[in-house]
């Protein structure tokens, strides 16, 4: 049964809805990218879970109060207690946001030539590898690509390919391994705490540091909670608390489950590595007790880390999202199964068979939706994850989603209803779509900046 919202609203945002017209008119001058759009135009937008939580009140009481100081704030000390109790790390550098982390971690473990596995990159993981010269790895398990497959912790990476990776390309090319919990480019998916275990087992006998990226550890947590044989029974805290006592480190973009707008971490045991770390961050983000953020961000960040591991909230976090996929998967609409912890992700390639890969069709659908109802997802396939060939042919991704990502504890059900009834409506008329012809893109994170035109 669905449990009611364990919270009330206190403060609201107005919508509005464009007319049809007014919305075909404004993504044509966003050169049908909907990065490219003012969030005022958009009526209801699931382009990202990302910097987009309603915070509680705790957390905005917690902001008020904080000192502002360039040194020793007492939000640093407020935060170092979070990653403590949480994390079980007591060694962290405070960043802006993952990127950051990712940048400065890499920055100094990553060489040009190296290696870096990962159940699955997210963009900006994948590009911060790129850019110092690395190769990322994607070794998630097959099923992960098998869209209605409906097998439990389809995030795992698979141990066996890891193994024979370290093996073939040999210890000293491979300078960290990671594991995205959960696995955003595959669906959201959890990984298991037996794979954790696993890969720490591995990874210890060759030596190699172990990292998670954690943007969305407590909904893993959660997951792990309701299907890993032995785990019910355990708190959240303890389940969070054993996932991270297997690793050397993580990057975290609080603006997910830190539940904050801004803000991220690196969490880290070895003292070289803090120091080295540290420095750089004074370069580029700032000093260490406020990170590149104002103080008051990084209390906000070490309340809403504690709220995100309350189970009712997790618990309320998961049905929201379960009942959007629910109300798309009875109506026949491709999704990826079974529902991940963030977003419902659609499949592009089964909704429009009629569309080739290199014609981009989620991002043919992620633009239809918007036209239609004013809904706002993104699309990550070929424009987000695709490459191209020395000749400048485009390689197609080998997923090709469109992401309906739900902001934490913003929309209502009937808003996730008013989604649900568009795409069913664009489902049934998926033959009038048409595909888009990609007429710019950067060459890192290209997607960004991307512009189409209809074909
Ligand atoms: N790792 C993962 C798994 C992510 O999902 C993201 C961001 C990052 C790292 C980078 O964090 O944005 O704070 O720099 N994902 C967002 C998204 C943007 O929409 O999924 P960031």
């Amino acid at each position: 049964m669905r449990e009611p919202e364990p919270f009330k609203i206190k403060m609201v945002e107005p919508l509005k809805n464009l007319t049809r017209e007014e919305r075909r008119d404004k993504i044509e001058k966003a050169g049908y990218n909907v990065f490219k759009l003012r969030s005022e135009d958009v009526f209801i937008d699931l382009l990202t879970d990302s910097g987009t939580s309603a915070m509680s009140d705790e957390q905005w009481g917690e902001m008020f109060k904080t000192e502002q100081a360039y040194a020793g704030s007492d939000s640093y000390y407020l935060l170092e207690e979070t990653v403590k109790d949480i994390f079980g790390f007591d060694k962290f550098v405070p960043v802006h946001q993952g990127r950051a982390a990712e940048n400065i971690l890499f920055s100094t473990l990553v060489k040009e030539g190296d290696l870096v596995p990962n159940n699955m990159h997210f963009d900006t993981t994948k590009a911060n590898v790129k850019h110092k010269g690395g190769t990322p790895v994607n070794l998630v398990r097959e099923e992960a690509y098998q869209i209605d497959n409906q097998v439990d912790f389809k995030g795992n990476i698979d141990v066996n390919k890891l193994r024979d990776l370290i093996e073939d390309e040999g210890v000293d090319k491979i300078p960290l391994v990671m594991l995205t919990v959960t696995n955003n480019t595959g669906g959201g998916q959890p990984v298991s705490m037996e794979n954790i275990r696993k890969v720490y087992q591995l990874t210890e006998e060759y030596d190699i540091p172990f990292f998670l990226d954690a943007c969305r550890f407590a909904e893993n947590a959660y997951f792990i909670k309701k299907r890993e044989k032995g785990y019910n029974e355990k708190s959240m805290e303890d389940i969070v608390k054993e996932m991270f006592s297997y690793v050397d480190g993580f990057t975290f973009s609080a603006k997910k489950d830190g539940l904050v707008n801004i803000g991220g971490l690196i969490g880290l045991r070895d003292d070289e590595l803090l120091e080295r770390c540290e420095n750089l961050g004074i370069i580029i983000e700032g000093f260490p007790t406020y990170g590149g953020m104002a103080c008051r961000e990084l209390s906000a960040m070490a309340k809403g880390i504690r709220e995100a591991v309350e189970y009712s909230y997790q618990r309320y976090r998961h049905q929201q999202v379960k009942y959007l996929g629910d109300r798309l998967k009875e109506e026949g609409v491709p999704i990826i199964e079974p529902v991940g912890g963030h977003a419902v992700f659609i499949d592009g390639e089964s909704f429009l068979p009629h569309i080739p890969k290199k014609q981009f069709p989620a991002q043919a659908l992620t633009v239809n939706l918007y036209i239609e109802s004013g809904v706002r997802g993104v699309e990550l396939g070929t424009s987000a994850f695709g490459e191209k060939d020395k000749d400048g042919n485009i390689i197609p991704a080998e997923m090709e989603t469109m992401r309906l990502a739900i902001p934490r504890r913003v929309y209502t059900l009937n808003q996730l209803d008013y989604v649900a009834r568009s795409v069913i409506g664009l489902y049934k008329n998926r033959e009038d779509i048409t595909g888009l012809e990609r007429t710019y893109a950067p060459e890192l994170l290209g997607h960004f900046k991307a512009e189409f035109e209809p074909v």
